[in-house]
């Protein structure tokens, strides 16, 4: 059987789901694809966790030359989040012909034009599905099923770590300290944990989703941010008792005088279907001119949600380097090129 080989470059919470997800659908994914995906290099970053049993010693290696002078690598999965050194290895990676795959938020809306351009010049894909609400399929959805819709507004519950927080707060009295604790432990916030509970993430993400959705660009500048950090308990009681929940929501919309675009939290009626979204769970709704109003939701953070979300998109590479039309599908939909029109956003 065909086999195309991968690096890991990280593995965190993320990372480890990945490899676990390879591992252990394994027979349903060469079913799928009729080829076998195999992980060749784990690079292992620096004071990283301690390496998981099931992870082969021999796989790790502490340099990025290792993984890119294998020819047997054809695909690089960045999972080590933040800036640096994640973007110079993507560059690397993505000059040395490698189609790429991140789940990297925070890169894709800082440096996703350029990492988009030059993926375009070089002829490789780059996939981006574990960036935005781990494993629901929103980016699939926007950039593939939706495409030929005209999408009005996005209303998301798109970070987890808040959303856990909320809930614990609200069902059981948690205190925020004791919910950030064990969101933390659970391994939903972000290493460091002030990206999520300042709106920031969800932030990043709305970016993406929004780029996407309005076919434009749209950068954390543009967007309105207020995270969880001062509300009080009494903010969520007072709104139960008036039938309302508190969520943290991602809102884009477009108006008249351009894009809407902000996170906050917000009162939202009871029997909204976004108040039942508990938990580490995310959810994302549409209103688009031709399908009215869609909903998708799914655990949006965590090991196996995320790592599924990133084996996709491993999947849908390999598939394109069967069938030799790499580089061509993102960038067809990607919102990065150059051309892609600025949506002036309102402040
Ligand atoms: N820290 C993120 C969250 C992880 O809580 O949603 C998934 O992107």
């Amino acid at each position: 059987m065909k086999e195309i080989g991968i690096a890991l470059l990280g593995l965190g919470n993320v990372g480890l789901g990945t490899y676990r997800i390879l591992a252990d659908h394994a027979r349903d994914i060469e079913r799928r694809l009729g080829a076998r995906v195999r992980v060749r290099h784990i690079l292992g970053r620096e004071g990283g966790r301690a390496r998981p049993e099931e992870v082969p010693a021999a796989l790790f290696t502490p340099n990025i030359e290792t993984i890119l002078a294998d020819p047997e690598v054809a695909v690089v999965v960045e999972l080590m989040g933040g800036l640096t050194p994640a973007r110079e290895y993507l560059e690397r990676s993505i000059a040395s012909g490698r189609h790429v795959v991140t789940a990297n938020k925070a890169l894709l809306t800082t440096h996703g034009e350029a990492l988009f351009s030059q993926a375009l010049a070089r002829g490789v894909d780059l996939h981006f599905e574990g960036a935005v609400c781990g494993g629901i399929p929103i980016i699939r959805t926007l950039r593939e099923a939706l495409a030929a819709d005209r999408v009005s507004s996005i209303h998301g519950i798109v970070n987890g770590t808040t959303n856990f927080i909320l809930s614990a707060m609200a069902d059981e009295r948690a205190t925020y300290a004791d919910a950030l604790a064990r969101a933390q432990k659970l391994g939903y916030a972000e290493a460091d944990p002030t990206l999520d509970v300042s709106g920031m993430d969800a932030a990043q993400k709305l970016c993406l989703l929004a780029s996407l959705a309005f076919a434009t660009r749209v950068s954390p500048q543009d967007v309105h941010v207020e995270g969880i950090t001062s509300l009080l308990p009494l903010d969520i009681s007072l709104g139960s008792e008036a039938g309302y929940v508190l969520k943290l929501l991602a809102i884009a919309q477009r108006s008249s005088e351009g894009l809407d675009v902000r996170v906050h939290p917000a009162f939202i009626p009871s029997a909204s279907p976004l108040a039942d979204v508990r938990g580490a769970f995310n959810a994302v709704l549409l209103q688009s001119a031709a399908l009215g109003a869609s909903l998708f939701s799914g655990l949006g953070a965590g090991s196996l949600p995320t790592g599924s979300a990133v084996v996709a998109d491993i999947i849908d590479i390999c598939r394109n380097l069967l069938a030799g039309v790499s580089g061509r599908l993102p960038m067809l939909c990607s919102p990065y090129l150059q051309e892609a029109p600025r949506v002036p956003a309102i402040q």
